[in-house]
């Protein structure tokens, strides 16, 4: 592949001029990013969701910059086509905006990322202005916001009244003039996503923002039904990997257990 075929930034503005959607998943490490970078998903997102799907942690909040530099490098390494996006951990980026900036290069510098993603409306616009001006790709996130989970209460899905709904768009649009390339959007009601998505130029992301986003985005073992102690309503299962594992593993354990394996033809 040459590096022509690249998903950059400027990709993701041509992708939502022609109307195409634009395809994300999550990644943590380098065999799975291998394989969804070889079948057309355009953006790798190193999610802070690691710090739950990896680690088992109950919110999104504790896992560390070094954490998240550790799983981008290891995602970078096996994207070819896919525009890596490493996430800013909580409280990397909201101190200062030079504080931000030196996280974020991290991720660029040392972890082989194209872009970033960080969560916040209009108040994080100064700094994504300021991570932008410095040469550092910004995509925005709004809406449902994981790591303000303590201050919302919950995970309630935003964008219910007029309010909120006029505090989601100026988000979007103080965001885009502060140069962020991309916004998710996450637990927005659908007709406020397809309004925010009308109104700004830069490709929304959706994740349980209905379909009028310019791009869907999902946590990969939600979609690969690896993650089954729940199901939220956005999610739709393309596999059951958690039942084709402990079968798998299942009939290893009784090969092994009945000297089953190795057989002779597996032996030197
Ligand atoms: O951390 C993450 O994986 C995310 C996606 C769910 C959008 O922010």
């Amino acid at each position: 592949m040459s590096p022509a075929d690249r998903v950059t930034v400027r990709t993701f503005r041509e992708f939502k001029k022609r109307g195409e959607p634009i395809v994300v998943l999550t990644a943590y490490d380098y065999q799975t990013a291998k394989i969804l970078d070889t079948v057309g998903v355009d953006a790798l997102l190193v999610g802070d969701t690691a710090n739950m799907v990896f680690y088992g942690q109950p919110t999104t909040l504790s896992i560390t910059l070094e954490q998240m530099l550790y799983h981008t490098q290891a995602v970078s390494r096996a994207a070819g086509r896919a525009l890596v996006i490493g996430d800013m951990p909580f409280l990397s980026y909201q101190i200062s905006p030079s504080e931000a900036v030196a996280n974020a290069g991290r991720f660029l510098k040392e972890a082989g990322a194209a872009a970033i993603k960080l969560e916040g409306g209009v108040e994080i616009a100064p700094t994504v202005k300021h991570l932008v001006e410095v040469g550092i790709p910004v995509m925005g996130h709004i809406g449902l916001t994981p790591q303000a989970v303590h201050k919302m209460g919950g995970y309630p899905v935003q964008g219910k009244n007029e309010k909120s709904v006029a505090y989601l768009l100026e988000s979007a649009q103080a965001l885009e003039e502060a140069g962020a390339f991309s916004l998710v959007m996450e637990g927005v009601y659908a007709e406020a996503a397809r309004k925010i998505t009308q109104t700004v130029s830069v490709p929304t992301i959706g994740i349980g923002a209905g379909p009028g986003c310019d791009g869907q985005v999902l946590v990969t073992s939600d979609l690969l039904g690896i993650f089954s102690d729940f199901k939220p309503k956005f999610v739709r299962r393309y596999a059951n990997l958690s039942e084709e594992i402990r079968k798998a593993v299942s009939s290893f354990v009784s090969d092994v257990k009945h000297h089953r394996f190795p057989s002779e033809e597996e032996s030197y």
